[in-house]
């Protein structure tokens, strides 16, 4: 049962990110803009802070600054391990984003294709977790196959994972939420059927890492991508690469570069401070578990994270539920993604529309007069917005995160209502 502490507070929560305080001639920000990037803890900006300032040299010297940064960078890979729920700190990857990590990677993995050989991508990713696999595909000479999602329902096409995975199939790579849709896909289900057949599995979870605590032993991949800045951390990618894999793939680096993890597959010199603001991302939800969630200062990182994010989930669904509720009385919204209500545990807050016959950029300006933020666009989501017809119009995104309020939906739902007098 929740003790008086343990209610959800708003102001505290918000209280937590200085970037919510802006006001433009006098006009508060409403951030509802998540799904491209999420405003930063303040936890985070007194590591980046720390990091600059403490220790602000490569690692590898015999001087204080540098062995402090040593020290630092292995804490930012055990605190990345946790997070993930990765087995070790030799499974984590820091890098600039999840797209150059999945360029580097690619180039690694394609080395052990051979003609003829098959490769399955998904309709419902981003284009960074298809892009870089089409490429090496073309190169290697490699069959591509597509994992369809329904367009009624917003789901992948499991039935036909049978017919798509075989023998020859060597990666398999598929979402966990969809940055357009919003949808939570059954990824461990995916890899499973991968794995029967002993391709690579990567999941790409950069949409759901800010919404639910990541368990990749639970879904059981070998690669899985997320990008801080989705979650309340600085621009940086943070990747879980499964130890027997990162052991046997030939890296790409510099030859006096170190050949075990957490250097063997790092591209190049990292941004330290980056790292460090990562860790003080993961600080806060587990901050949350303790203020939030019931945990104890005391109990393990990922007891309070999990704690944090239980509490994170529960506003995000009355969010969730509110706006839904709210959209149902607007029936010219056109809303690409799963719409009612109760099933919003099957979906992150992550809305896509197209707002009556209205552009989607108009929409965008309209709320930005306002000062409401809201994307247009089809958001690199390049098969989805094919799939859907929407790739030359775009539609309309609005995305929630745990600091967003009741309110701020109300008031999002008011300015749909002036666009759309008549519903
Ligand atoms: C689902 C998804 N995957 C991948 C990416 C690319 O991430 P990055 O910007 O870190 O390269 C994004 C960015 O929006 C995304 O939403």
């Amino acid at each position: 049962m929740a003790t008086r502490e343990n209610v959800w507070d708003e102001v505290e929560v918000r209280g937590a990110f200085p970037a919510l305080a802006q006001r433009d001639h006098g006009v508060v920000r409403l951030y509802a803009d998540a799904p491209g990037g999420t405003q930063v803890a303040g936890r985070v900006l007194e590591r980046m802070r720390e990091s600059l300032i403490e220790h602000c040299a490569n690692d590898g010297g015999q001087f204080r600054t540098s062995q402090l940064t040593d020290e630092k960078l292995q804490h930012a890979h055990a605190v990345g391990a946790t997070f993930l729920g990765a087995k070790s700190s030799h499974e984590v990857v820091y890098g600039l984003n999840t797209t150059t990590l999945a360029f580097h990677f690619s180039r690694m993995l394609a080395r052990e294709w051979q003609a003829g050989d098959e490769i399955l991508v998904s309709r419902m990713d981003h284009d960074a977790n298809v892009a870089p696999w089409l490429i090496a595909a073309e190169e290697r000479g490699v069959t591509v196959r597509w994992l369809d999602f329904d367009s009624q329902t917003y789901q992948y096409r499991y039935d036909t994972l049978s017919s798509l995975i075989t023998p020859r199939t060597r990666l398999v790579s598929c979402n966990h939420a969809s940055n357009f849709l919003g949808t939570i896909n059954d990824v461990a289900r995916i890899v499973a059927a991968a794995k029967a057949v002993g391709a690579v599995t990567v999941v790409d979870a950069v949409q759901s890492s800010p919404h639910f605590l990541m368990d990749v032993e639970a879904i059981g991949c070998d690669i899985l991508w997320t990008s801080p800045y989705k979650y309340f951390g600085p621009h940086a990618g943070l990747a879980f690469i499964r130890r027997e894999l990162a052991d046997r793939l030939t890296p790409l680096k510099v030859r006096p570069c170190a050949n075990t993890m957490p250097y063997k597959h790092s591209p190049g010199t990292p941004s330290f401070e980056a790292q460090l603001g990562t860790v003080g991302a993961i600080e806060h939800m587990a901050w949350l578990g303790e203020r939030f969630g019931g945990a104890l200062a005391q109990d393990s990182l990922r007891q309070r994270l999990a704690c944090g994010y239980t509490a994170a989930i529960a506003h995000e669904t009355a969010l969730s539920v509110r706006f839904l509720t709210a959209l149902a009385a607007l029936p010219s919204i056109k809303l690409f993604g799963i719409s009612d209500p109760l099933a919003v545990a099957g979906r992150v807050p992550t809305f896509s529309m197209q707002v009556g016959g209205l552009a989607a950029v108009e929409v965008a300006q309209h709320f930005a007069a306002h000062n409401i933020f809201v994307w247009s666009g089809s958001f690199y989501a390049y098969e989805i917005a094919g799939v859907l017809g929407v790739r030359e119009t775009g539609v309309v995104r609005i995305g929630f995160a745990h600091y967003n309020t009741l309110g701020e939906v109300d008031a999002i739902i008011a300015i749909l209502h002036q666009l759309l007098p008549n519903g």
